[in-house]
């Protein structure tokens, strides 16, 4: 019998301000079922978005420490915001824990597109941050970068409205600058928008594609833990478990309702808590 070290057991931790990144967990435990996994929603403190840098780097400090005392073996910071503002200072304090973060997906949209212009759909934290645009200096190479603040769709998420009359009129709002900016691609650059994909594409039509991270952030996990040898060794048993600093019934109504052909198609334990960090 392995040691539970020898073994990797530990969760995947994953975290984000709310549960958006559950566009990300799901390609996680698709790529790796095998896992357990800990996702963390500090819903008391959703949408990071509007924050000023410093409070999203002190939020998400205190969110991963809490993440480590509960022995996660690696880090998925699945959210834009966070990953903007907090990722080098999280991997300078932690430098033993492998920390994988999101970042819009200029460079895939850029290397794609044919008109020569995409757009970026992100929280006005993420847009604002300096590592934005060396993305766009590294990675669009002459393609036009067209970036549209997604303020209060966030909200939408958190709140399980996914489409309808409300939904569909604030998207053309705030989609309406990429009208008459000949886009073939849409960065989605904050992981709650994958939620809202048909009412995107309702409001941009079938010729833009939308660009989502989450399955190259499942291939990078994968390939994370190889590389620092933390794959799960033995077929023993895996768990989830979604803790929320906010409201626990309506953290767990909108899992259920989010991810819902993961957990109908599912026979490992599922726990959902709720913490104060
Ligand atoms: N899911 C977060 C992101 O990817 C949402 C940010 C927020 O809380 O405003 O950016």
């Amino acid at each position: 019998m392995l040691t539970e070290d020898a073994s990797n057991s530990r969760a995947i931790g994953i975290f984000d301000s709310g549960v958006g990144g559950l566009s990300v967990w799901r390609e996680i435990v698709t790529r790796l079922p095998e896992e357990s996994t800990l996702y963390l929603a500090d819903q008391a403190h959703v949408p990071y978005g509007d924050r000023p840098p410093e409070e999203i780097v002190r939020l998400t400090v205190a969110a991963v420490s809490w993440l480590l005392q509960q022995r996660v073996k690696l880090i998925v910071i699945a959210c834009n915001t966070a990953s903007a503002a907090a990722l080098e200072s999280l991997r300078s304090r932690w430098p033993a824990i492998p920390i994988i973060g999101m970042e819009p997906a200029i460079k895939p949209a850029s290397q794609r597109t044919r008109t020569g212009h995409v757009g970026v759909l992100a929280t006005p934290g993420t847009l604002r941050a300096e590592r934005f645009q060396h993305l766009v200096e590294r990675y669009a190479n002459g393609v036009h970068v067209h970036t549209v603040m997604g303020t209060g769709l966030v909200h939408f998420v958190e709140q399980r409205q996914l489409e309808g009359p409300e939904v569909e009129s604030c998207l053309q709002r705030i989609l309406a600058p990429l009208n008459t900016a000949n886009i073939d691609h849409l960065v989605l650059g904050c992981t709650h928008f994958p939620f809202l994909s048909d009412t995107i594409r309702r409001v941009l039509g079938d010729g833009v594609k939308l660009v989502d991270p989450a399955p190259a952030i499942a291939r990078r996990t994968k390939f994370m833990l190889e590389q620092h040898q933390l794959q799960k060794k033995q077929a023993g048993p895996s768990a989830w478990r979604f803790v929320t600093t906010g409201d626990l019934s309506r953290f767990q109504k909108t899992v259920q309702q989010l991810v819902a052909d993961h957990l109908e198609n599912n026979d490992r334990p599922v726990h959902f808590q709720r913490v104060h960090i």
